[in-house]
């Protein structure tokens, strides 16, 4: 898996800071695909590129692997440049994502807004809810921790559409860390205390919810999710997604159970694992993979020279 996730990045990182998103995408798109073509797995993809007619490559369905049909049924999440404006400026956070289950593990998210809340490891359960306000969520977490709810740091997505929950949490006089992209690694900062993160709060993509919740099965923490729909159309998708119900708050293992094994690389330096350096005869990277039924966390340093797949 990381070495699916260190093509992906590593294919990524020669489009850092060059100012075009989606050929930096379609980068990595490429060469995830083909390292994920050579493991031996009857491989399909459920999170993906987007649906077929918009996606060419890794698209929703798509099989991928090279033992169809006698291989190991793998349902496969996945986000070959998590983060494509991050990586056309250089900022932080952009990862190469890949999370796989069994068959039918991980829940098949249309491509709409999610809202969500999270939480790292330690808390009582319950801790958060979706069905409370942001205020008597931060409110809660700070009762759990022992802090006044002015000390609660919480990562939000910096758009005009969290206005509101802004305000809010000002109002609290939280700290609020505001990430211009990259809600995965935001929702994991929560579960690593050197980022002093206590809360996830807001909407991104549901795919990149998915694969957040994959992350927090292996390492603990909680997580709700509950999409959004923005029209009539979005409605639709999620119909032919088999959701029934709209409302439905959907916590950590409803989008992402059984053994789930979550693997990235870090595209740019981020807050979760460094990015490529592309240095004279050589590339480093560094990645982590995660298992949930163990909760073991491998931390894989790269140095790359000449390595077929890679250059
Ligand atoms: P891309 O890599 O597809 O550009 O996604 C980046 C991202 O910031 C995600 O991390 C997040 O879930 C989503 O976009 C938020 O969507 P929007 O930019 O529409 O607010």
């Amino acid at each position: 898996m990381v070495r699916v996730t260190e093509a992906a990045a590593v294919a990524a990182s020669r489009l850092i800071g060059r100012g075009d998103e989606k050929a930096a995408d379609h980068a990595a798109v490429e060469a995830m695909r083909k390292a994920l073509n050579e493991l031996e797995l009857d491989g399909t993809v459920v999170i993906g590129e987007g649906e077929r007619d918009e996606a060419p490559m890794l698209y929703i369905g798509e099989k991928v692997g090279a033992a169809q049909g006698t291989g190991p049924g793998i349902d496969i999440a996945l986000d070959p440049l998590e983060g494509t404006t991050i990586t056309a400026k250089a900022g932080p956070n952009a990862l190469a994502v890949l999370a796989i289950a069994e068959k039918g593990c991980l829940l098949n998210a249309p491509d709409v807004y999610m809202e969500k809340l999270a939480i790292g490891p330690g808390y009582p359960e319950d801790t958060i809810s979706l069905d409370r306000t942001p205020s008597e969520n931060v409110r809660s977490i700070a009762r759990a921790k022992g802090v006044e709810p002015s000390e609660i740091i919480a990562c939000v997505l910096d758009r005009p559409r969290h206005a509101g929950l802004i305000q809010e949490l000002r109002m609290l006089g939280c700290g609020i860390m505001l990430i211009p992209d990259g809600d995965v690694a935001g929702v994991i900062a929560v579960t690593d205390p050197d980022t002093t993160i206590d809360v996830y709060m807001g909407q991104g993509g549901a795919p990149e919810g998915v694969l957040a919740a994959a992350a927090l099965r292996c390492v603990g923490g909680q997580f709700q999710g509950r999409l959004v729909f923005r029209n009539d159309d979005e409605r639709a998708r999620a119909a032919r997604w088999g959701v029934e119900d709209l409302d439905r708050i959907y916590d950590l293992e409803d989008l992402a159970k059984g053994d789930v094994i979550f693997a990235a690389t870090g595209v740019t330096d981020g807050s979760l694992l460094d990015g490529v350096k592309r240095r004279k005869n050589m590339i480093s990277t560094e990645s982590v993979v995660m298992r949930a039924s163990t909760g073991t966390v491998r931390w894989v340093r790269g140095e790359h020279r000449n390595e077929p797949g890679i250059f």
